[in-house]
């Protein structure tokens, strides 16, 4: 907790500075994706087991707050994205320290000028979508109904997670904070670099579709054709989209099931990896820092086997007819 407030005090104390601004960017985008994340991957899944929750969610993602959230969601991606490339070329060419000052520069010029065009294309998918009249737009009571699901789910994986460190501590008499071996830490400083080059064209690739060709509004789009695919959605139904977008092959491979598959693992380690650093950053009695490792090892496993469940089973086409119904019983 010393270590947070430290952190607070002293970014704003050292005004001006631009690395350390640069180094508290980079860890807010970082968090924050990771949130985003956890909330999206299991929003996904629900459109394989729980179609009508998915029409559900994909209204939500469509009200102006969570379009607020999107923008801010695609400025901490490219940030982080630009800002992480600068790390790992600073890592591997650490001749190139002389440059850092004009590097953290280059990262803020360059997220301006992708977000710029970025933005106008985003802005111009809301305008299409709140211009026209008869929107059916989710309410912030349905927002906070579905969201306070995610936080009870939170706060019932961190409290189990405190009993299990405790219980740990008192079998083990440990009074140690959850540290892994030395060459498991190296590997993951050179997984994150990695990780990091792998995810860029894919969370780039999937950003563009999501929210630059077609946008969040497209996804229930009827009568729209669906990117990635040669194939219309019929029904206008947010499980059609996904469930086409799964189904499509590319001589014989479902390739959109494989990418949406990498991403996910890609995605789902790194976020949560950077998520342990910046706890371990922070947490310093062991009883608080076992228990959080626990669920950020927790979560993550979690996380990739629910995504990867979703992906392996697809979405049925029964799936459209009930989210359909859903629709003709709410009008
Ligand atoms: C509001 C912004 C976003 C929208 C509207 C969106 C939309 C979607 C949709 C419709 C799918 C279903 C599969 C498909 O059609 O390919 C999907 C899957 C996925 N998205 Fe996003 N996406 C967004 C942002 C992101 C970001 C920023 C990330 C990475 C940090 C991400 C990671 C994933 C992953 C890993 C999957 C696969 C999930 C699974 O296997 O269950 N998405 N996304
Ligand atoms: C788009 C390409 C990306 C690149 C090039 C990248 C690169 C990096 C790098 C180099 C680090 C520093 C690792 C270290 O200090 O050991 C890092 C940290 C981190 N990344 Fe990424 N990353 C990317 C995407 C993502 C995504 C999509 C998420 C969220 C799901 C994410 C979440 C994090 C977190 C939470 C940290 C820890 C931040 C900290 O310690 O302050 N990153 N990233």
């Amino acid at each position: 907790m010393t270590s947070l407030v430290t952190t607070v005090t002293e970014t704003l104390r050292y005004r001006g500075q631009l690395g350390q601004w640069s180094w508290v960017l980079h860890r807010v985008s970082g968090l924050g994706t990771v949130l985003f994340l956890i909330l999206h991957v299991i929003d996904t899944s629900w459109a394989a087991f729980y179609p009508k929750d998915y029409e559900q969610a994909i209204r939500e993602y469509q009200s102006p707050l969570f379009t607020v959230g999107e923008f801010l969601l695609v400025a901490c991606v490219v940030y982080h994205a630009f800002n992480g490339l600068r790390i790992i070329l600073l890592d591997y060419k650490p001749a190139w320290w002389a440059y850092q000052r004009r590097a953290a520069t280059l990262v803020f010029v360059a997220t301006l000028l992708v977000l710029a065009p970025t933005f106008i294309l985003m802005v111009g998918h809301v305008l299409d979508f709140y211009g026209e009249e008869g929107r059916d737009i989710a309410g912030l009571d349905e927002i906070i109904e579905t969201q306070a699901q995610f936080f009870i789910g939170f706060i019932v994986i961190l409290v189990g997670a405190l009993i299990l460190s405790a219980l740990f501590g008192l079998i083990a008499r440990s009074r140690a904070t959850f540290d892994l071996p030395g060459r498991l830490e190296a590997a993951l400083w050179s997984f994150m670099r990695l990780s990091g080059l792998l995810i860029l064209p894919l969370v780039f690739g999937h950003l563009a579709m999501m929210h630059v060709i077609q946008g969040v509004f497209d996804i229930t789009g009827s009568g729209i054709g669906i990117i990635g695919t040669d194939v219309i959605n019929q029904s206008g139904k947010a499980v059609e989209f996904v469930g086409q977008r799964w189904d499509m092959l590319v001589v014989g491979v479902a390739i959109w099931r494989v990418y949406d598959g990498l991403l996910l693992a890609l995605v789902v380690l790194h976020g949560f990896n950077g998520l342990r650093g910046v706890v371990n950053d922070y947490t310093h009695p062991p009883l608080v820092n076992r228990a959080l490792n626990y669920a950020i090892i927790f979560g993550a496993i979690a996380l990739i086997v629910v995504g990867m469940a979703a992906l392996l089973a697809g979405v049925d086409e029964t799936a459209y007819r009930i989210a359909e119904d859903l629709t003709a019983s709410a009008s």
